[in-house]
């Protein structure tokens, strides 16, 4: 379900928010704030939360925080996929060191800046989260607004009361990832979007919107004429009055078309009350969502208080029925549609946890060639994969992270219903994965209370867990709607029915198959699994010979679909990612998938495997593999016939063939002995040049917006060497950034990303002279502060007799005495365009003045750790942010008042240059690599070039369209 704002704001300091105005009726505004955050990685504020007073917080939690010294980040961002790899650290989550053994990793903290104009007085101001990994406390202007731990369930704060209108205001985001959820790779860090959200008082809730619809025949018959539609509109009064308000409703096509009015309601509302207002209406003649024809509605609502509008909002939705049978299994508007489906975590190759939204738009694309079904395992996911699900057409069960009936659990549980209960690519909710006391009659209670919390929200769908345990009764198993079944066999499933006969079934979770693309030899020293036999239940055996012919299991989901970070199994290091998947990390296919599209699929299907490059084995036999659906399958060598094999449904085929280089080829008959497929593996010359294909070559200039552009290396026929494995480079040029590069190798240690750096120049401060002096006395209110004192006393100091400091000469104060030293810098005004840093050594017990003014805050100091992935570390010294509106260009004076020597001055003028891009690199793995290229959102053509030592370069070209508004916005 999409929420379509009616009115996108771009805000001041957010460079990539859409722009979208309309409906200037409606106060609505819903902006982007993932631009312009700056980042820190390391605890060094342990202390910043207050828990004395309200508002009080310190450090980076504070209202004014100097960033000058942090990276500049755009969200979404994980922090984890930019550490190198570690061997020491947890394998399961795919050796980064983060987790609790690398607390210097743990902590990272964000801040940005935001606007809040004074028009804005009066309305609701709300932050919303999609996803934080994890434990993350929100600071705004200085107040604790939130301590949330979940690292997948997003949250909202409402900052109303604490922003500054007509000002600006610092949101700081503290995550400390030292803990663990889950047993996969988690990533850390901001890796979801960040909104602000802005509405009239009285206005729709958020999530306040449920729109179904409804046929005769509770989804188990063809659903036939009108649909029923109820639009459930809950609405906010945070007003300080009671208000008379009507709301009303249409719908329409996302596509076009009419307009279908539902009845309109009217009420009032008490202040600080909400109510829910039921619309209805019918939609003749719909177009029904499947994953054939992923039909979407909008449903459009108008509030109006004492007939003013104050609110609008747009809901994306699917006309479509569900039902889960216990003899038909699983049935789309009525049909049996079994679930062809996968699991999958979120992660990809590159980015780690921080998917632009175009990425999710990849992955389900890269699915959908070969499955209908898609399981979120085993976390809520982000808003953005269901959209794509919705419009592609993946069928949705949408997991929740953990069993427990606790308000803290309900209220997580409640959050995912209430999020996604409008994607009509949802078609069934699980409350868990394998949870360890999944038997016990406490597990049972817990499923049913989770499960009526569930139905009380949402009736229309039904509720499952992917349970692992096979003919047992107790606990879950039998407790919910759905039985899940994970990696349990025909017996154990069989006798459980028998026993259970009214319970419909899901295959939640099977094969765990194991092969690494490309490769046909298992060897443990590289960590590559072979892909002719793979390793775990192969499709052959889960689907073959138990899914497909008990059609009363709904199908089932596959673990994987993608390859992820983190459990290598069977292996440790050097294997850093799963070899699960039926494609890569990357996308790129096994020879599963191929197995998959025959047998999940209509086309014809003729693959085979291996690769026909094998030089040093002529006359050895190879084994060959063909994937088909057709009948029968011939296999030629050069030509030669090497016999015709039956197809047998659900299985592969296999021939020894004596390996000579050449053409490897066959031909897939039908029962009539026609010919309906072919196909050929060719021996390749070696590499001489370097592709690069886009996966779209026209992208939108805003920051959802990102190309995938897939490597590889071609002989002079142009034919993809899949044996090439040669180090590639990459320039991007134009407004575009690389965000990360992998090649679905699971045991590459080559960097995902490369951070770029800043240029910092730095100049000597010279001509340091100084005097001992009595200072003024220190105020004796020890809440006053002693800088005033000191400012007006520096002011009448005249410098011209003081003593020059030399090198090798005595200290400019004496140990122990208080004094006072001075310099003049002289600036250009080009030193003036970048921030001025100065820092200093040598000094005791220091107040800096810069042209008579106080600088009051050091950023690092000698007793700091040099900050982590910074841009300046610099231990032992202090560093002085020198402010713009203090300098000019020519001379500007410095002072340094000593409360006690010995002073030896070293002191340095840095400026932070401009940002440069790193170098980016990457080997291709079996011929192939990706590159994943974002847009910055400014103007001008990207191009992307690949180079290699001895190949022909490639450069692609990716073209940007102006931003438009997401689909549907009016
Ligand atoms: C399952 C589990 C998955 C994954 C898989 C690996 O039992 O649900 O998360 O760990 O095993 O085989």
């Amino acid at each position: 379900m999409k929420h379509v704002a009616p009115i996108l704001v771009a805000l001041l300091l957010s460079p990539f928010c859409a722009l979208h105005a309309d409906g200037a009726d409606s106060p609505r505004e819903h902006v982007s704030l993932d631009g312009n955050w700056k980042f820190h990685l390391g605890d060094d504020w342990p202390n910043a939360l207050s828990l004395t007073k309200g508002g009080t917080s310190s450090g980076p939690a504070a209202e004014k925080f100097d960033t000058v010294l942090w990276r500049s980040v755009n969200l979404p961002h994980d922090w984890a996929v930019e550490l190198p790899f570690d061997e020491k650290s947890d394998k399961n989550h795919g050796f980064k060191p983060v987790g609790p053994a690398y607390p210097q990793n743990d902590v990272g903290w964000y801040q940005r800046e935001f606007e809040i104009p004074a028009a804005d007085a009066g309305k609701r101001i709300y932050l919303q989260f999609d996803g934080i990994y994890r434990d993350a406390r929100v600071f705004v202007n200085g107040w604790q607004m939130i301590h949330h731990e979940s690292g997948y369930s997003p949250f909202r704060i409402d900052i109303t009361d604490i922003v500054h209108y007509g000002g600006i205001n610092a949101v700081a985001v503290k995550v400390d990832a030292s803990a663990f959820e889950g047993w996969f790779y988690e990533g850390a860090g901001i890796y979801r979007h960040v909104w602000l959200d802005k509405t009239a008082p009285v206005a729709i809730a958020p999530d306040g919107i449920f729109v179904t619809s409804h046929f005769e025949g509770n989804g188990l018959s063809i659903p036939k004429g009108a649909a029923a539609v109820t639009a459930s509109v809950t609405v906010t009064n945070t007003g300080t009055n009671s208000v008379s308000i009507s709301v009303s409703g249409s719908v329409a096509a996302a596509s076009g078309g009419e307009s279908i009015p539902l009845s309109s309601k009217k009420g009032e509302i008490a202040a600080g009350e909400a109510k829910t207002f039921v619309l209805t209406g019918s939609v003749p003649k719909p177009r029904l969502w499947s994953p054939e024809t992923p039909s979407l509605y909008l449903l459009s609502n108008i509030l109006s208080v004492d007939g003013k509008v104050t609110d609008r909002l747009k809901t994306a939705f699917g006309i479509r029925t569900v039902a889960f049978d216990k003899d038909r299994g699983f049935l789309l508007n009525g049909k049996p549609c079994p679930l062809y489906g996968t699991c999958n975590h979120q992660d990809h190759a590159g980015v780690g946890a921080a998917l632009p939204d175009a990425l999710q738009e990849f992955r389900i694309q890269k699915l959908r060639e070969f499955s209908n079904a898609y399981r979120t395992s085993h976390n809520p996911p982000t808003p953005e994969l269901l959209d794509a699900c919705d419009s592609l057409g993946m069928i949705v069960m949408d997991e929740n992270r953990l069993l427990g009936s606790s308000d803290q659990n309900l209220d997580l549980l409640r959050c995912l219903i209430l999020r996604d209960r409008n994607h009509p690519s949802v078609c069934i909710w699980s409350l868990c994965n394998e949870e360890h006391r999944q038997s016990e009659e406490e597990a049972g209670r817990i499923g049913l209370t989770m499960q009526r919390l569930v139905k009380k929200l949402d009736p229309t769908r039904p509720v499952t867990a992917a349970e692992n345990i096979g003919d047992v009764d107790t606990g879950l198993m039998g407790a919910l709607e759905v039985r899940g079944w994970n990696y349990q066999g025909a017996k154990a499933i069989d006798s459980y029915r028998a026993k259970h006969p009214d319970q419909p079934h899901v295959g939640s979770e099977d094969a765990s198959y194991q092969t690494t693309r490309g490769e046909y030899v298992t060897d443990k020293e590289k960590g590559f699994v072979d892909s002719y036999d793979g390793r775990g239940n192969t499709p052959e055996s889960w689907w073959g010979g138990l899914f497909a012919t008990r059609p009363w299991l709904s199908g089932g989901f596959v673990w994987t679909g993608f390859d992820y970070r983190g459990e290598p199994t069977p292996y440790g290091w050097p294997c850093v990612s799963s070899h699960f998947g039926i494609i890569d990390t990357c996308g790129f296919p096994k020879d599963n998938w191929w197995y998959y599209r025959a047998w999940w699929g209509k086309k014809p299907v003729l693959h085979l495997a291996p690769h026909w490059n094998w030089p040093g084995k002529e006359g050895q036999e190879i084994r060959v593999d063909a994937l088909a659906n057709c009948h029968e399958v011939e296999l030629f060598l050069n030509g030669t016939s090497l016999g015709k094999k039956e197809v047998k449904p659900d299985s592969k085929m296999s021939w020894k063939v004596k390996y000579a280089p050449g053409t490897l080829s066959a031909k897939g008959y039908d029962a009539t002995g026609k010919v309906v497929s072919e196909t050929k593996v060719e021996t390749t010359d070696a590499p001489a040049a370097l592709r690069l294909e886009p996966w779209k070559t026209t992208l939108q200039a805003s920051d959802a917006a990102a190309a995938v552009v897939n490597v590889s290396a071609v002989d002079d026929g142009g034919r993809i060497v899949p044996t090439a494995m040669e180090k590639i480079s990459f320039k991007v040029t134009g407004p575009a950034r690389i965000l990360g590069v992998g090649n679905g190798n699971p045991s590459c240690h080559e960097p995902d990303q490369f951070l770029g750096t800043t240029e910092v120049r730095t100049t000597p401060v010279i001509g340091w002279k100084g005097q001992e002096m009595d200072l003024p006395a220190k105020p004796t209110d020890r809440h006053k502060s002693y800088v005033p004192i000191l400012q007006k006393f520096i002011a009448k100091l005249d410098d011209s007799s003081w003593s020059a400091f030399a090198e090798d000469g005595k200290p400019l104060i004496s140990a122990g005495k208080p004094g006072v030293c001075s310099t003049v810098i002289t600036l250009s005004p080009q030193d003036l365009k970048s921030p001025v840093l100065l820092t200093q050594t040598g000094f005791q017990g220091t107040h800096v003045f810069l042209n008579g003014s106080p600088i009051e805050d050091h950023l690092t100091s000698g007793s700091q750790p040099a900050p982590l992935g910074d841009l300046v570390s610099l231990p032992d010294v202090w560093t002085y942010h020198l402010p713009s509106n203090l300098l000019h260009a020519g001379e500007n004076k410095i002072q340094i008042v000593v409360e006690s020597g010995a002073t030896h001055p070293k002191t340095s003028l840095e400026f932070l240059g401009d940002y440069t891009q790193p170098d980016w690199s990457r080997s291709l793995f079996n011929g192939l690599a990706q590159v994943i290229v974002q847009p910055t959102g400014e103007p001008g053509e990207i191009t992307l070039t690949a180079t290699a030592a001895g190949l022909t370069s490639a450069t692609t070209t990716i073209r940007k369209e102006p931003a438009s508004p997401p689909p549907g916005t009016p």
